[in-house]
């Protein structure tokens, strides 16, 4: 069965979520992991769902205000994490964290959905494998110890993707994903799942599920609805 994760980004209100809980009682299967802002993470754990952050700490505990350490969130019941998002590179420096939450995260057995991805003039400029491998080893080069191919899922987003509409032909997306695994078999020697992120919605779900490389799908704006959230599921094998 697909992985398939649902970042709520910093969307839905406190009344959204209760109607969103309401709306897929029973009918999730386990397969579906939910991302939603930390501040509902427990509605979702106590309502039966697999849960995990949109993010962590560098840190283990401490002096950083504003920040949630992996242990807090590991108390709550999370089992996954994001790192790495785009939008935290850009917005929060990720890129320069990126492998400490790694560790933090791996060594506290919360599994890590590591996204990666270019942006659109890197795609033009047909750097996409350049910025891909980078975004690899800064992750996995001084992890190696903790990481193995079931806590470690890469999520290849293309930034040029993500909530615009636009997707990768399927050429394209096929061969990146290709090279994304010989990369890290030959390099690493590990074989990890890797799902695709940016604009999945209900319009391109049957082309997406026709890429064999593709081992599940991350999935922002297009989870924020349940009715279409749980449409869309449905149409992933
Ligand atoms: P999107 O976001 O589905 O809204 O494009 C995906 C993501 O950023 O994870």
């Amino acid at each position: 069965m697909k992985l398939i994760c649902a970042n709520f980004k910093m969307n839905l209100r406190n009344s959204d979520i209760k109607n969103y809980l309401n709306v897929i009682k029973d009918k999730v299967k386990e397969n579906v992991v939910f991302f939603p802002t930390s501040l509902y993470l427990k509605d979702f754990k106590e309502n039966g769902y697999t849960i995990g952050s949109q993010n962590i700490s560098f840190k283990d505990m401490g002096s950083v205000t504003g920040d949630i350490s992996v242990l807090q969130l590991k108390d709550i019941g999370i089992d996954y994490t994001i790192i790495g998002h785009s939008e935290r590179r850009e917005f929060f420096n990720d890129n320069l964290y990126v492998d400490k939450k790694i560790n933090l995260a791996l060594n506290n057995d919360v599994k890590v959905i590591l996204c990666i991805g270019e942006n659109l003039e890197e795609f033009e400029n047909k750097k996409t494998l350049d910025i891909l491998k980078k975004e690899l080893d800064d992750a996995i080069e001084n992890n190696l110890d903790v990481i193995n191919n079931d806590n470690l899922i890469i999520a290849y987003e293309p930034i040029w993707a993500i909530g615009t509409g636009k997707i990768p032909t399927s050429d394209i997306l096929n061969k990146t994903n290709l090279e994304i695994k010989n990369y890290l078999n030959s390099k690493y020697d590990l074989s990890l799942r890797v799902l695709y992120g940016g604009s999945v919605n209900l319009e391109n779900i049957e082309f997406l599920e026709k890429i064999n490389s593709i081992d599940g799908y991350l999935i922002g704006g297009a989870s924020l609805n349940p009715e279409k959230f749980l449409s869309l599921i449905n149409k992933v094998n």
